[in-house]
């Protein structure tokens, strides 16, 4: 089997505190069977410090959805990459395609990663084109666009999620295997081009049981939202990504 996995949820705004407890439980489970991936819960802040308790002595991330990209005076209702560090986030996610589709896109992104990096704190930078293309050159200039704010800043612990926009969520379309090979193979360039090859590149965006086991074997992990929240789901999910895997 390839080296290690990565299996992860963002759970959003609006999954409720219990599911959380249960899902943060599941991964403690698993992550004992699996000492081979790293499993990742990214909840909504209020709950970081209740889950971060729960997953202590297990090898479960707890993380943070979003950091701040506002510089200058004390503003009211940020959270700083300061205190992220502080409280030991273990992940923290920058340019989710719902941040980027309220603004928080392009420059505001370098400077979240920018103070990720000067707080040394582990990074999921997203990124994804916002439609569907067939054109390789078309999405490699999206990813490179997106991936640019990395050359200025030191090498910080980082990894990619790759999450096509027109995939993820409600109205999403889950993606033909074949396109997200194509595209994590141009993510890979832009990468080697940016001296980080080693990065692992995730996939997220519509991932079920169904197709969790095409997607994880042409990935380092995968990022689950929606089926991940249903009882069992982040178990039934992972599961059949790893056994694809096992078999790879
Ligand atoms: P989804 O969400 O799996 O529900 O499409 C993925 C995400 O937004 O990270």
């Amino acid at each position: 089997m390839p080296s290690k996995f990565y299996f992860g949820t963002n759970t959003k705004r609006d999954l409720d505190r219990l599911s959380h407890i249960e899902i943060v439980k599941s991964a403690i489970v698993l992550s004992k069977q699996h000492p081979d991936v790293q499993f990742f819960v990214l909840p909504p802040d209020p709950l970081f410090g209740e889950l971060k308790t729960l997953a202590a002595g297990s090898n479960v991330w707890i993380g943070s959805q979003n950091v701040t990209y506002t510089t200058g005076p004390n503003l009211t209702g940020e959270v700083s990459a300061r205190l992220l560090s502080e409280v030991g986030s273990d992940l923290v996610m920058a340019g989710h395609a719902e941040r980027r589709g309220l603004g928080e896109d392009g420059p505001l992104v370098g400077i979240q990663l920018r103070k990720l990096s000067d707080h040394k704190v582990n990074t999921l930078l997203c990124i994804g084109e916002l439609e569907k293309t067939d054109d390789p050159k078309e999405r490699l200039q999206v990813f490179k666009a997106q991936m640019e704010p990395l050359g200025a800043i030191p090498k910080n612990p980082l990894m990619i999620a790759y999450e096509p926009v027109w995939s993820i969520g409600q109205s999403g379309e889950a993606a033909d295997p074949i396109y997200v090979a194509e595209s994590i193979k141009l993510i890979r360039s832009v990468l080697i081009g940016l001296n980080r090859s080693g990065t692992a590149i995730l996939y997220g965006g519509s991932v079920q049981e169904e197709n969790a086991p095409f997607y994880s074997v042409i990935c380092d992990g995968l990022f689950v939202g929606r089926s991940a929240w249903v009882e069992n789901g982040f178990k039934t999910v992972f599961e059949a990504a790893y056994k694809s895997r096992s078999k790879a």
